[in-house]
């Protein structure tokens, strides 16, 4: 069957994909909607391009790599496009000097115009045609590529009407950067961090491995520095100091005769800036835009301080310690454009669009006031070279919080996270930190309280449906248990499926893993059990007995529901990726139900939930030298019914002032500090979340009142 015979169908992942592909297209033509023809035809320097190329461009991307491939015998809308229009891939042939762009007068806007409609239509009906992986992918690559030349082209228009005598004003009504107050300094402990992307969500390739990297204490601005820091910086001669400068960027200082940010105009009036709202004068609040690496780093060194690395600035960001991440200027780093460990550039001519520019450039994080909407990740890796000024591109200070070689007994994840939640707007700290011997056995006493359903219902739901469980599992699998204990509910699994032929029980304590394994070899002596001692969130690779195996997850206890929607996520698509291609996965959930059976249960009479909250801060007093005092603090638990979730929070019950690994954290009385948040779920609710990461729900079961769920997802 060809294509064309093929009967058109529009799945739901294909709507939301033709929607996207309209909203991204015709953006783009608002864009240049207030541009002349002979606005659109100028190239103002080397690196901008006409905006009748960004609009054809664009364009080019989806006929090249979409339209020839997919549509059997696909005429090209004009030969000598390909020419004309490619921008620097080599695998797809020669084409036009990138510098000669701008004396394009051929072809006119309106044919672009009408080449755009063409490749519209023809995109539609491929968007119809039931698209493999492959090809959506690339349509996801197309638009991401089409938002970055959205991006490109208002920068160029920006240029182009900065070099006018007239300075005329883009859009009148472009909205203006939000002054305010200046960057604080908010401090991160050194530790092991996670960076990069890691989720099935769109991202560039250059975005990934996502992997470990260590990082020293450091600070860093919660904002970006300001006109007003600048204007300080120039009055001190900022411009004018050789010492302050990289010395290639000193060169360009005295060859350009730099000194201001690039559009800045001084005249009898004081200094202006020339904007897409046209000239007009600075508002030393706003921050500051359109400098260079070079510049950025002379700031920097003027101010006693640096810029931060990549991985600085996104551990920052993912501790939610950032303001202005990216809405108002992308931010260079000291961090080179390189690739992250085990990077591998995508496959075909696409792979040309990233791993090739790996030199010679620096990165810059966040966002710009001219990013498309959504178009900003927490990973996204921006990059030009550091004498470039025409991006929106401004700067966040950093600084080491140490001397160097000096070893601090903070040095740790659990120090930094927890420096990191109580410097948050809301303090905030991670359930994860709950478990330690003594909160183990608190969290097993608070299961035996009266009110504590969740445990109960689940192993009593697991008794009643253990066939039925038995039933979904293949012949010969490995089960793969995530965060396994002393795998006690485990057993009801191996006792009605038999033929699981090997256990991988994986825990963060080697202590509860070994026990377990040995009592469970004895107590099935057929089964393989091959334990792995991991944080069962991070788990990259099983070990070498579950190869050959069909893998099923089982995940009981709710403890999804202690996951941000977002971590709950990334988690089942690391699970995904683990347990491979036919996959199961079990997992357990708490049920949405009445409020009072939901209080009562993270508040129960005897107060064993209390200390067992209240256990964190003596965790925090023991291993991070923290002074909390415990009984100044009290246990409350809340339904939050918008969020559908049971917070616990420690609340102070007096102003006071606590020390944390060398930190000072005011507590206002009556402030709270948020510890855990258990998300319960409906059936809809969790399928969708199980969705949003590739599993569908196969079956589910869910007990007598108070309910809890188990669902069988498949890959
Ligand atoms: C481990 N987790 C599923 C428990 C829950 O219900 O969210 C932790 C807990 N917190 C208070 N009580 C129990």
């Amino acid at each position: 069957m060809t294509r064309h015979s093929r009967q058109l169908r529009e799945t739901p992942a294909t709507s939301t994909l033709c929607k996207r592909y309209q909203s991204v297209r015709s953006r783009t033509e608002t864009l240049v909607a207030p541009l002349s023809a002979e606005d659109m035809v100028v190239q103002s320097m080397p690196d901008a391009s006409p905006a009748k190329w960004h609009i054809a461009h664009t364009t080019w991307f989806f006929e090249t790599f979409l339209l020839a491939p997919n549509i059997p015998n696909y005429t090209p809308f004009d030969p000598t496009f390909c020419y004309l229009f490619n921008s620097y891939y080599e695998a797809v042939g020669p084409r036009h000097p990138r510098p000669q762009r701008g004396l394009m007068t051929r072809p006119g806007v309106d044919q672009v115009m009408a080449y755009r409609k063409h490749v519209d239509e023809h995109m539609s009906a491929l968007l119809m045609s039931g698209l493999s992986d492959e090809a959506s992918s690339l349509i996801e690559l197309g638009l991401a590529h089409e938002e970055q030349h959205q991006e490109l082209l208002l920068m160029d228009i920006l240029h182009l009407f900065s070099l006018s005598s007239l300075k005329p004003a883009y859009d009148p009504t472009w909205p203006k950067d939000a002054p305010g107050r200046r960057g604080q300094f908010k401090p991160l402990s050194a530790g092991l961090t996670q960076i990069g992307h890691g989720a099935k969500t769109f991202a560039f390739d250059n975005e990934g491995p996502r992997h470990t990297t260590y990082l020293q204490s450091f600070e860093i601005s919660d904002r970006l520095v300001t006109n007003g820091e600048w204007l300080s910086f120039i009055a001190d001669g900022g411009y004018h100091t050789a010492a302050l400068w990289l010395s290639e960027g000193w060169t360009l200082v005295q060859e350009q005769a730099w000194n201001a940010p690039l559009y800045w105009h001084h005249d009898e009036n004081g200094w202006k800036r020339m904007s897409l709202r046209g000239l007009e004068a600075i508002d030393p609040a706003a921050p500051v835009t359109h400098i260079s690496y070079y510049e950025a780093v002379a700031f920097a060194t003027w101010a006693d301080a640096r810029l931060p690395t990549e991985a600085e600035w996104e551990a920052a960001a993912r501790a939610g310690l950032l303001e202005q991440v990216d809405d108002v200027a992308w931010q260079w780093t000291q961090s080179a454009y390189s690739p992250y460990p085990g990077f591998k550039p995508s496959a075909g001519a696409v792979g040309e669009y990233n791993g090739k520019f790996m030199v010679n450039q620096m990165v810059l994080r966040g966002g710009a006031s001219v990013t498309s909407p959504e178009h900003c990740r927490v990973t996204y890796r921006n990059f030009f070279h550091a004498e470039k000024r025409w991006m929106v591109s401004g700067l966040r200070l950093a600084r080491d919080s140490r001397q160097p070689g000096v070893v601090n007994p903070n040095d740790s994840e659990f120090a930094r996270d927890v420096v990191a939640g109580l410097s948050a707007p809301t303090k905030t700290l991670s359930p994860k930190y709950f478990y330690d011997a003594a909160g183990s056995d608190l969290f097993e006493a608070i299961c035996e309280t009266a009110e504590y359903y969740p445990t109960r219902a689940e192993t009593g739901l697991l008794k009643s449906i253990a066939s039925q469980i038995a039933a979904t599992i293949p012949d010969g699998a490995a089960l793969v248990e995530f965060g396994s204990g002393a795998s006690e509910k485990t057993r009801l699994v191996l006792d009605a499926a038999p033929h699981i032929a090997v256990y991988v029980p994986i825990d963060i304590s080697a202590t509860a893993l070994n026990k377990a394994a040995q009592s469970l070899r004895k107590q099935y002596p057929t089964l393989v059990v091959a334990p792995q001692v991991d944080d069962f969130t991070r788990v990259l690779t099983l070990p070498k007995e579950a190869n050959g195996h069909t893998r099923v997850g089982f995940f009981p206890g709710s403890t999804i529901g202690n996951f941000t929607h977002e971590e709950a996520v990334d988690f089942l698509h690391a699970a995904h990726d683990v347990l491979g291609k036919n996959a199961h996965f079990i997992v357990g959930v708490d049920m949405v139900k009445e409020a009072d059976t939901l209080v009562a249960a993270y508040d129960d009479a005897e107060g064993v939930t209390a200390r067992f909250n209240k256990n964190l801060l003596t965790r925090i007093n023991r291993e991070l030298g923290a002074n909390f005092n415990v009984e100044a603090f009290s246990h409350l638990a809340v339904w939050n019914a918008e969020q559908a979730r049971m917070e616990m929070h420690l609340v102070s019950e007096v102003e006071q002032v606590v020390k944390v690994a060398g930190h000072s954290f005011h507590f206002a009385a009556g402030e709270r500090l948020h510890t855990e948040n258990s998300h319960k779920f409906t059936v809809e609710s969790f399928t969708e979340l199980a969705a949003r990461a590739g599993w569908s729900v196969s079956e589910h079961w869910i007990s007598e009142a108070p309910q809890m769920g188990l669902f069988s997802l498949q890959a």
